[in-house]
């Protein structure tokens, strides 16, 4: 690379900086910049003038047709997507490797082709043959999808309008690159100028583009900034490789809502959208063992159920252990500490192990409640009621407090035939046929849960 055309990228924040150094001055990330060629040409728009052929357009003269939409037919994938996939538009989907990426691309590109909507796959990873093997082990009538093994960019956009494909699939983003940069596929700078080419392509001829996006080390897609802010929507799968479920989740979607998750199960024939998603991570409770408790937490507008189990033993020499799987370990620290003050339980000399069953990860205070209540649970030996919920956030002071959206919860857990819930006693809101357990404090439900 010669001297004098390169910028150096932060791959966490986009940031450039002029020189090299350990720690990006933007962002305050580590080990983070990479060397990146500047473009070889430099483009038209950077030499703007006043005059301009564009025209402005007043808002009540566009008509409002509605959004068109091509539904896959894969019920969780459309959910997600909002209603399915809108022409013209850019969908990421990222996630680790193995997690099932390209199974999703293929299924999804086979059931649009069985209604006619033409596709492309792109393969950058894999040989036509192989993608063939997929496809056959699927078991998913994909015999029309045009595939493509290409990783130059110039020539998949070439393939693409000459087949005036409807969905271009490119799996993946990070093992195309064009001809116009420099440096190697997968850099920051090709990556990003793949993803904005390809916005342009989809914008000015319509198809709609799915991209495959590798997730990094640090949980990021290949500068997760970069890339998020220039595509419509962006979907990470999620899920732990070892169990059977998936979680596909919209992080950012300018066609549908936000948090919205969809649930599959990977099969032997591929991936299966869950029929009953709320319930998905409760199968398989054991419901006369102590330390477990069910909550429910909110996925965009979707209530899910999940269950906490929890684990205390006496501890052996030296400090106690505390190992939380699935949620903040100094959020159960911090639950830990109030209800060994504020409850009476002594954990001192206790090791404490917590987990979320089925891969999930606690972000919500609400689920307080019933991480305590599955402490209190494990402490005394004794199993909490098998159709109660617990729903509450908890304050330092031992204090219960209400939750958001606690009927569309409440309603839930009742068709998944919970009885009755636990809850702030200053909750507002119906709870339909459930008997309501209101508590202050966490005494109360230390006493309740005793008695
Ligand atoms: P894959 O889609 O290749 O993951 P990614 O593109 O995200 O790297 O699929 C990964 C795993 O899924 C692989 O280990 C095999 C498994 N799998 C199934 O269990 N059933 C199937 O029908 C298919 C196609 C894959
Ligand atoms: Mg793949």
């Amino acid at each position: 690379m010669s001297k004098g055309k390169s910028v150096f990228r932060c791959t966490e924040c986009g940031a450039d900086q002029p020189k090299w150094g350990g720690k990006c001055d933007a962002c305050g990330a580590w080990n983070s910049l990479i060397e990146e060629p500047i473009r070889r040409t430099v483009g038209r728009s950077d030499r703007r003038s006043v005059s301009s052929d564009s025209q402005t357009v007043r808002l009540s003269d566009i008509g409002t047709t509605p959004l068109q939409r091509w539904r896959t037919g894969l019920a969780e994938f459309d959910f997600v997507l909002g209603g399915g996939i809108v022409p013209g538009s850019v969908v990421l989907v990222g996630g680790e490797p193995g997690i099932g990426k390209s199974t999703l691309l293929m299924q999804c590109a086979a059931r649009l082709e069985s209604q006619g909507v033409s596709t492309l796959y792109v393969s950058g990873e894999e040989s036509p043959d192989q993608l063939r093997l997929r496809a056959d082990r699927l078991q998913e009538d994909a015999g029309g999808i045009h595939v493509l093994g290409e990783t130059r960019l110039e020539s998949i956009l070439h393939h693409a309008a000459q087949l005036k494909s409807s969905v271009v699939l490119l799996d993946s983003v990070q093992t195309t690159y064009t001809e116009e940069l420099e440096g190697a596929p997968g850099n920051v700078g090709q990556v990003r100028e793949c993803a904005a080419r390809l916005m342009r392509f989809a914008k000015e001829s319509g198809p709609a583009v799915v991209l495959v996006g590798h997730v990094t080390k640090g949980g990021g897609i290949a500068g997760p900034k970069t890339l998020e802010h220039i595509v419509d929507t962006v979907l990470y799968f999620e899920g732990e490789t070892t169990l059977d479920h998936r979680i596909l989740r919209a992080v950012k979607n300018r066609f549908g809502s936000v948090d919205e998750i969809g649930v599959f199960r990977m099969t032997g024939t591929g991936l299966e959208p869950v029929a009953n998603p709320a319930a998905a991570f409760l199968a398989g409770r054991s419901t006369g063992a102590s330390g477990s408790a069910v909550t429910a937490l909110m996925e965009g507008t979707r209530p899910m159920l999940v269950e906490i189990q929890a684990l205390a033993s006496k501890a052996g020499f030296g400090t106690p252990q505390r190992v939380a799987t699935g949620l903040d370990h100094r959020r159960l620290a911090l639950l830990l500490a109030v209800l060994e003050r504020r409850g009476g339980l002594p954990f001192g000399n206790l090791d404490v192990f917590v987990n979320v069953t089925g891969g999930v990860r606690l972000i919500e205070p609400s689920t307080d409640l019933a991480i305590l209540a599955a402490l209190v649970s494990t402490v005394h030996d004794r199993p909490v009621p098998a159709d109660a919920l617990f729903l509450g956030e908890v304050g330092l002071g031992g204090e219960i407090r209400p939750v958001a959206g606690v009927e569309r919860r409440l309603a839930e857990a009742a068709r998944q035939g919970f009885r009755r819930v636990f809850l702030s006693a200053r909750s507002r809101g119906a709870a339909g046929e459930l008997e309501v357990i209101g508590l202050e404090g966490i005494g109360e439900l230390t006493r309740r849960l005793a008695a």
